[in-house]
């Protein structure tokens, strides 16, 4: 089974900061790195750890030759990876503080992905694959209607989530990933009630599997008629960043590989469990020996 992850890729630049820059503030960082990462990067690099065939799909810059490297290092087949001589690569500026992060996109050669490039792509994929896509790249509903259309299962991570999710098709969803606030907002909840939510995402998307995670409440899988728990391990988090996306890889090549649920709620709850403990996205994503 081969994953098709088309999705963004970014420099992300990385301030560790005494506190969150405030409006009229002019503050220094204590520590600065330029990391690979985008939330698509992420989770293709957390697939390929994971064990799952893995091709990442997307755009880049002139400058983009190095993500190339970076992913193929991880056993990630760039094939279908397109470098855009008119655009720079897309970045965020991410600031860290005390565990927590606030991020700015810019989305660049991310948002230059078109419908002639998402054509070329799909035409080398079909029935028993599988595509991955988030909410960072541009042509998110053309792609998801062909690769239907060529009868690709399809798992969307609403992320970062905002009212551009409802104009995709997401009737042809088979499998959502969400953080309990993507969930409240896929849903229209007007309560942070996590029990509230899971019967909203019931009523609304019974026919889909859902899964939920919820920071220090653990995740949810909601699907097939069952709710499905699993707690999160207490870790002193650094960095949150990509743990999201560490979560998702992991539990999608887990789960895509035997159906075992709450096997592959375990696995990714440990593998972003380590994320959280160190700096940066793909940097900090584990591999899945050291998980064993
Ligand atoms: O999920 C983390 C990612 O979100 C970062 O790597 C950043 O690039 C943004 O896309």
């Amino acid at each position: 089974m081969r994953i098709l992850n088309f999705g963004s890729l970014n420099y992300d630049y990385v301030y560790e900061m005494e506190h969150f820059v405030l409006p009229k503030e002019t503050i220094s960082s204590l520590n600065y790195g330029r990391n690979f990462g985008g939330k698509g990067l992420n989770q293709s690099i957390a697939l390929a750890k994971a064990g799952m065939e893995t091709y990442h799909a997307g755009r880049v810059g002139a400058d983009g030759q190095d993500f190339i490297d970076y992913l193929n290092r991880y056993g990630v087949k760039t094939d279908y990876l397109m470098k855009d001589e008119n655009e720079a690569t897309g970045h965020a500026i991410i600031q860290v503080c005390k565990g927590q992060n606030c991020i700015i996109l810019h989305g660049g050669a991310n948002k230059k992905i078109d419908e002639k490039q998402a054509d070329e792509v799909l035409e080398h994929f079909g029935e028993g694959d599988i595509l991955l896509l988030q909410n960072e790249i541009s042509s998110t509903a053309y792609i998801m209607k062909k690769a239907h259309e060529r009868g690709l299962k399809i798992v969307i991570n609403t992320a970062p989530m905002d009212e551009n999710v409802f104009t995709y098709p997401l009737d042809l969803v088979d499998i959502f990933i969400v953080n309990e606030v993507e969930a409240a907002g896929l849903v229209k909840a007007t309560t942070d009630d996590i029990d509230t939510i899971i019967d909203l995402i019931k009523e609304k998307y019974g026919d889909k599997e859902v899964v939920m995670t919820v920071g220090e409440k653990g995740a949810y899988y909601i699907g097939k008629g069952e709710v499905i728990h699993e707690p999160a391990l207490v870790v002193k988090a650094i960095d949150t960043t990509a743990a999201g996306d560490t979560f998702t890889g992991f539990f999608l090549a887990s789960y895509l590989k035997d159906g075992d649920v709450r096997k592959a709620l375990k696995l990714a709850t440990k593998a972003s469990s380590i994320t959280v403990q160190g700096v940066g996205a793909a940097q900090s994503i584990p591999d899945i020996k050291d998980l064993q």
